[in-house]
């Protein structure tokens, strides 16, 4: 037995070591961690527990069949963070560049299947150069085995997906089918054709960090939701995410410690300006509502006219979508849309309640705007709300203008509990704008139509720049002071716990995409 233990010992010893000790060596003088030691940072201590140590890639083309590695380029199994379990996947970039062959699919798979019947989160470090060259077509299919099954895990489990190096190719659509995706800066990039190729088809020429780099992405397009500093940063990134999901779509939100106190924040009553153009920062008004050093922000460099991110109220997780002010008045256009979208069909999906904070002028005008489809994408938006059957609560704090009122979570759309602050104006739009179109013709008659239009456009404003006739029709539920925010959501999100809302069936639903 003593000689068989022996063996078993350095066949795992060899796997531990992956491609080598000279390709470790080169992987953390480009500032990397290997593929071991990210999960080492990632799970607590002691948990994880490997599967598929062994397993070798078949191929035998090109003399394969001399170099075989056993893990075959990713590590693979599972483990908990914070007591809670995860399955992962950590590819080894010292073994063939992490690309992925047939047998490197099967044991993502692997995973993938076992978390889908186990409803555990699945954590992906992707680190690879794509598709192994010298398997050709069987590792195509491999990829495309992953992406069906990140498909029928979404909205089951959570998916989390960190860049660690290389992402290109076809290799990208895994992550993108994922929940969220954490790229780290300056060592990881992602695109769907790298630079050689760009600078043959268009002349551009780009580096792979100004065309896929974590800072292309997190501010141009959108496709990763947290610019890390390091891979460190992306790690604890993780496990904070992981925080405010649940295992899996039927179990609720972690609940965390919290002691019921003075609910009372004086300071939301001083937040908004007296000119009611002037901008304010709604993250300010998140950090008073929402549990101490909690609100974790999500897709913070994109799309700034909308906040999105997690927050705890009275230790329980909710979804926050907020219009921002300070970013272009806080106007919806299509990237703002879009994001707002996709978190809350995220936050819907796992259980997350919602908590909307409204102060929108409207949608932006202009042709780039309706050229790229602003009717399309602004659609998301209200179909994300609507379809939403979590717990929803909306507090207008200012503006409520024109279409963008019905498409915040107002009350019409499902909302199931709507507060404004006493600042709240809800009309079809602005009061000057509004004179100017329903009272153009005394206007023009007027002595001094400029008098006139500021009499006018003071009429418009003593009706509608305010939340009682919202509130008389009941689409408010009430008028609250500001300071009472924090207290009036604790109350409400406790009311609504047990909420169960079915829509009707269907195969599923036609988002506009
Ligand atoms: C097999 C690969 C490989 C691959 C890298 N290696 N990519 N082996 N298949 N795709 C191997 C190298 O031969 C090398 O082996 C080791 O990994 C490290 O690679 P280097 O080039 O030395 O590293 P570096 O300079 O850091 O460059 C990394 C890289 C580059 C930018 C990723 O290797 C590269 O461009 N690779 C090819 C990328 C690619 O075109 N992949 C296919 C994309 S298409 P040794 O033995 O020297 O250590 C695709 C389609 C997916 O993925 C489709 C899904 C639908």
């Amino acid at each position: 037995m003593n000689d068989k233990i022996e063996i078993l010992r350095k066949k795992q010893e060899e796997a531990l070591l992956g491609g080598g000790k000279a390709r470790i060596e080169s992987q953390h003088k480009k500032g990397k961690l290997t593929a071991r030691e990210r999960l080492h940072f990632l799970l607590d201590e002691g948990s994880f527990e490997e599967i598929g140590m062994l397993v070798m890639h078949r191929s035998t083309d090109f003399g394969m069949e001399k170099e075989r590695y056993p893990g075959d380029g990713v590590v693979t199994g599972y483990g908990t963070i914070n007591g809670r379990l995860v399955y992962v996947f950590s590819q080894d970039f010292s073994v063939f560049g992490g690309s992925l062959s047939e047998t490197h699919a099967e044991k993502i798979c692997k995973i993938m299947d076992l978390a889908m019947k186990n409803g555990a989160p699945v954590i992906g470090l992707n680190d690879s150069g794509g598709a192994r060259i010298q398997e050709g077509v069987v590792s195509l299919g491999g990829y495309a085995d992953i992406f069906y099954k990140n498909t029928m895990a979404s909205g089951v489990v959570p998916q989390l997906s960190a860049i660690m190096g290389p992402c290109a190719g076809g290799a990208v659509y895994s992550p993108a089918i994922t929940d969220f995706v954490l790229m780290v800066e300056n060592t990881s990039y992602m695109f769907v054709t790298g630079p050689n190729v760009v600078k043959t088809v268009t002349h551009e020429i780009v580096s792979s960090e100004d065309l896929g780099g974590a800072s292309a992405h997190s501010t141009k397009s959108g496709v990763t939701h947290f610019a890390c500093s390091n891979e460190l940063d992306a790690i604890n990134h993780i496990k904070k995410l992981l925080g405010y999901m649940p295992q899996n779509c039927e179990e609720n939100t972690p609940a965390y410690a919290y002691e019921p106190g003075d609910e009372l924040r004086l300071k939301l009553n001083d937040i908004i300006p007296e000119n009611n153009s002037q901008p304010y920062d709604i993250r300010e008004v998140i950090t008073e509502l929402a549990d101490e050093a909690s609100f974790l922000e999500v897709h913070k460099d994109f799309a700034e006219n909308i906040v999105v991110g997690f927050a705890r109220l009275a230790g329980r997780s909710i979804g926050i979508v907020a219009n921002q002010p300070a970013f272009l008045a806080g106007v919806l256009d299509i990237n703002s849309s879009v994001k707002g979208a996709r978190f809350v069909r995220f936050c819907d999906s796992f259980n997350i309640p919602l908590l909307v904070l409204e102060d929108v002028p409207g949608f932006l005008p202009g042709t780039d705007q309706e050229w790229n489809a602003i009717i399309t994408n602004g659609a998301k938006l209200l179909y994300a709300f609507c379809e939403a059957t979590v717990p929803r609560i909306t507090v207008i704090t200012r503006k409520a203008y024109g279409g963008a009122y019905d498409v915040m979570n107002s009350k019409h759309i499902g909302a199931d509990m709507n507060y404004a602050w006493p600042s709240a104006e809800i009309a079809v739009m602005g009061a000057k704008g509004a004179a100017e179109i329903i009272f153009k013709k005394e206007i023009a008659a007027a002595d001094d139509p400029n008098a006139s239009w500021i009499e006018k456009e003071k009429e418009y404003s003593d009706i509608f720049a305010n939340p009682y006739r919202a509130a008389e029709r009941g689409f408010i539920d009430e008028v609250i002071e500001p300071s009472e925010t924090r207290k009036k959501l604790i109350k409400a999100f406790k009311m609504l716990e047990n909420k169960v809302v079915n829509n009707p069936r269907k195969k599923h639903g036609n988002i506009p995409l």
